[in-house]
């Protein structure tokens, strides 16, 4: 009955009922010489002082230890906690109760660090965000001064001046495009629309529509050895194109020029594909290498060459491979190369 030293106050009424009501009737079967007596003084005693002990228990410990909990459930108790006050609270000890109390208090300090980090994480997205549209902004309002103060007249400096104020628009859009990408793959609006095809074909369709960049910069593209076998895969394959678009955009733009670039495709155990780019361009140095995927996020070097960008292309991957449930990888030494490298289920 009263296995371990965890007693629920009942059983604690009933335990010291026991003891009291057996000295009781002992002293009384000293006096009296009578198991008859005994037995009646026992049972009376024992109901007596069970009832006496188990109000009192109830009255002084039980009815705060329910207050806590009410507390701890909130205010509005739901069906589920009410049953569990009435039915399952009174046979618990004192010590269950410090487990609860005390995985309460866990569960509340995980929060706690969860919304503080989210509230760092909202003040440096506002933080980077506003340096980021910024900069656009003044650029723009700096050259609409210029032409306003005389460079309108100039036909060829007003040209100038109009086309470097149209990039400048044109980032802000790029921005806001992006953030609109992340905010919605954040919300679920757009579920994913997903389809088997194949993954070469892709590839191929974003280096097509980025030739002129990779000309530009004298890159080649190429699949690795025994790459070029298709291979399916089951995704949202405009996602893909874009995830694709932004880490072979990245590879040309940090790449080096006349440098190359190697898309490998290697079908993995359990029924997944992974997928990888790689380049031999600037690389990346270690230590940025956890913080990549941020939103906003560029490696000094990228700022400094100032290859435009904002920081959101792998933010976007990231958020479009995860929504697949799969993951994406960065590996990189810098003056050698970097490999972006993401998974994809096989088959649907
Ligand atoms: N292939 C790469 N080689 C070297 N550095 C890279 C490479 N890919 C990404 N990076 C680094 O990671 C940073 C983040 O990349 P990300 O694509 O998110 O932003 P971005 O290219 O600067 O801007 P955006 O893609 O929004 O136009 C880059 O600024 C760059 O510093
Ligand atoms: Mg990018």
């Amino acid at each position: 009955m009263f296995k371990d030293k965890n007693l629920s106050p009942k059983q604690l009424a009933a335990l010291t009922a026991l003891l009291l009501s057996s000295l009781i009737a002992l002293s009384v079967f000293v006096w009296f010489q009578d198991w008859k007596v005994l037995l009646a003084y026992f049972i009376a005693c024992f109901i007596a002082i069970y009832l006496i002990l188990d109000r009192i228990l109830d009255f002084f410990i039980y009815r705060k230890i329910k207050l806590i909990y009410k507390l701890i459930s909130q205010t509005k108790a739901t069906k589920r906690e009410e049953a569990y006050q009435k039915y399952i609270l009174p046979k618990k000890g004192i010590d269950e109760v410090r487990e609860d109390v005390e995985e309460w208090a866990e569960q509340k300090f995980e929060e706690i660090k969860k919304l503080q980090s989210n509230e760092e994480f909202r003040k440096e997205f506002l933080q980077n965000l506003s340096h980021e549209i910024k900069t656009p902004i003044f650029s723009i309002q700096g050259y609409l001064e210029i032409l306003s103060d005389g460079a309108v007249e100039d036909s060829t400096a007003a040209m100038k001046y109009i086309s470097k104020s149209q990039a400048n628009v044109q980032r802000l859009v790029q921005l806001v495009n992006d953030i609109d990408i992340i905010t919605n793959l954040e919300i679920n609006k757009e579920p994913l629309l997903k389809h088997q095809f194949m993954i070469q074909d892709t590839i191929k369709d974003v280096v097509n529509n980025l030739s002129f960049k990779l000309e530009k910069k004298g890159v080649q593209f190429h699949f690795k050895k025994g790459c070029e076998t298709p291979i399916q895969v089951f995704a949202d394959k405009n996602k893909i194109y874009q995830v694709l678009s932004n880490i072979i955009t990245n590879a040309i733009k940090y790449g080096k020029q006349d440098g190359e670039i190697t898309a490998s495709i290697y079908v993995l155990e359990d029924k997944k594909v992974l997928i990888e780019i790689s380049d031999n361009g600037i690389g990346i140095a270690e230590e940025h290498i956890p913080r990549l995927f941020e939103r906003f996020y560029r490696t000094d070097d990228a700022r400094s060459r100032e290859v435009g960008g904002t920081g959101l292309g792998l933010a976007i991957c990231k958020h479009i491979i995860e929504a697949h449930g799969e993951s994406i990888q960065v590996r990189s030494k810098i003056n050698v190369g970097t490999t972006l490298g993401f998974t994809l289920p096989s088959k649907g």
